[in-house]
């Protein structure tokens, strides 16, 4: 019994971070364009962020998730299969579109933010650097989530769910860009 409840602790916590990984993948398909830093320098000569951060990415992706995020919720609440195996809601229309655009804007904003922390740092646009290249997504999905509303995110994101966030998140992560790398979608297997 304590297993099934773990599983579904992992579960529905990655349902719910659905629109953050959504949002942090999305980028390598719609991101391109102009750079976010507009192509400026930084005192030390470097690229403020780099060319990998786009605004079409950071717009346009969390955007993209938290639609789609709609649509798989609609779809567990309006057939069989959903009331028979679906999760927990997001909450009444509009509260849950807010909340994932939210995980979604605010998981770019940590990897634009981990991006100028890496360009500070010496490290080229693509080097990896494990593991903030996992958590900051995390973080700022996060951070966001709860500032959009605070109670609403506490009733979703429980402690339990927040750990298995946590520590999933970063194993997650690798294989995803391990195979965004082997379907040619990522220059880089990180
Ligand atoms: N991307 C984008 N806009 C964003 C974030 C990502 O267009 N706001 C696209 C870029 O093409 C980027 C790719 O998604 O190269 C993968 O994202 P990421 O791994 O975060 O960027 P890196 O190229 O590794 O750059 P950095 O070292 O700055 O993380
Ligand atoms: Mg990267």
């Amino acid at each position: 019994m304590a297993g099934a409840e773990a599983g579904m602790v992992v579960l529905t916590a990655l349902w719910l971070m659905l629109p953050a990984y959504l949002s942090n993948m999305l980028p390598v398909v719609v991101g391109g364009g102009a750079p976010i830093d507009l192509g400026r320098r930084w005192r030390d000569g470097k690229r403020l962020l780099g060319d990998g951060k786009t605004w079409r990415g950071l717009l346009l992706a969390p955007l993209l998730a938290a639609s789609i995020t709609f649509a798989l919720q609609w779809l567990v609440d309006h057939t069989a299969w959903g009331q028979a195996y679906g999760f927990p809601g997001w909450g009444a229309w509009p509260t849950w579109f807010v909340l994932a655009y939210a995980l979604g804007l605010g998981a770019l904003t940590g990897d634009a933010l981990e991006s100028f922390v890496k360009r500070r740092t010496g490290r080229d646009r693509g080097e990896r650097w494990f593991p903030f290249d996992q958590l900051d997504f995390i973080l700022g999905a996060l951070l966001f989530g709860f500032l959009v509303g605070p109670a609403h995110f506490l009733a979703l994101f429980t402690w339990p769910r927040l750990l298995a966030i946590v520590l999933l998140t970063p194993a997650l992560h690798l294989l995803v860009n391990w195979l965004g790398y082997k379907l040619g979608l990522k220059a880089v297997p990180w």
